[in-house]
């Protein structure tokens, strides 16, 4: 049995860190935090979670395609907003884009259930990478929504739904201790 309670201050203490900058994990590092995601709970065994990693020059690709495609729809970013978002992209080192593979075929497990499962896989990824100190945020910002956007970084939504990505590194900044709400709040009788 594990026991371990600063884990689970380690765990409260967690905060999405959006401005991240290298290093980024090692390879090894990694490795592990993607075996993380792999141990959430999945009904039906389906393992509907996907990733693809994505550093060095492929990140400067995802971002000139996702605001390519942007810019391209009827929702463009402003001026101020496309250069902050290409600000911010320019420094994070990993860049992890998330899917679920949908498996139509099977209507044993209702689709809802490989979101949450994928969903789950992220979140202790998010917080295998934390334990080991980096910082992590999950984005479904720029061309997230857009399917030319999914289809061209190997996320089709025939087969897939894209979930985003998370902007992984070093943290630019000491990790902020937030006002959390207590858990009391969200009791019901
Ligand atoms: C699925 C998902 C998608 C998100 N997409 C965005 C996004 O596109 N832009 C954004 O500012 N925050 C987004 N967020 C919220 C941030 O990732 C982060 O959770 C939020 O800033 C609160 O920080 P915290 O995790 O430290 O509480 C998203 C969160 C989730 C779970």
């Amino acid at each position: 049995m594990i026991k371990n309670i600063d884990m689970v201050n380690a765990l409260i203490a967690r905060n999405s860190m959006k401005l991240v900058t290298a290093p980024a994990p090692s390879d090894e590092e990694l490795a592990k935090a993607l075996q993380a995601a792999v141990a959430a709970p999945d009904h039906g065994n389906l393992t509907p979670w996907r990733f693809k990693i994505i550093r060095g020059e492929g990140i400067q690709q995802f971002a000139d395609l996702a605001f390519r495609i942007r810019q391209e729809s009827d929702e463009p970013f402003t001026e101020d907003k496309l250069a902050a978002s290409k600000a911010w992209l320019s420094e994070v080192p990993l860049i992890i884009a998330l899917g679920c593979k949908m498996d139509y075929s099977n209507t044993k497990i209702p689709e809802d259930e490989r979101i949450i499962a994928t969903g789950c896989a992220v979140m202790n990824l998010m917080n295998a990478l934390h334990l080991m100190g980096y910082g992590t945020f999950w984005s479904t910002g720029i061309a997230t929504y857009f399917e030319e956007f999914q289809t061209a970084i190997g996320f089709d939504p025939l087969e897939y739904r894209f979930m985003g990505f998370l902007a992984v590194g070093t943290p630019k900044m000491p990790i902020p201790q937030k006002n959390r709400k207590s858990y009391t709040e969200f009791l019901i009788d």
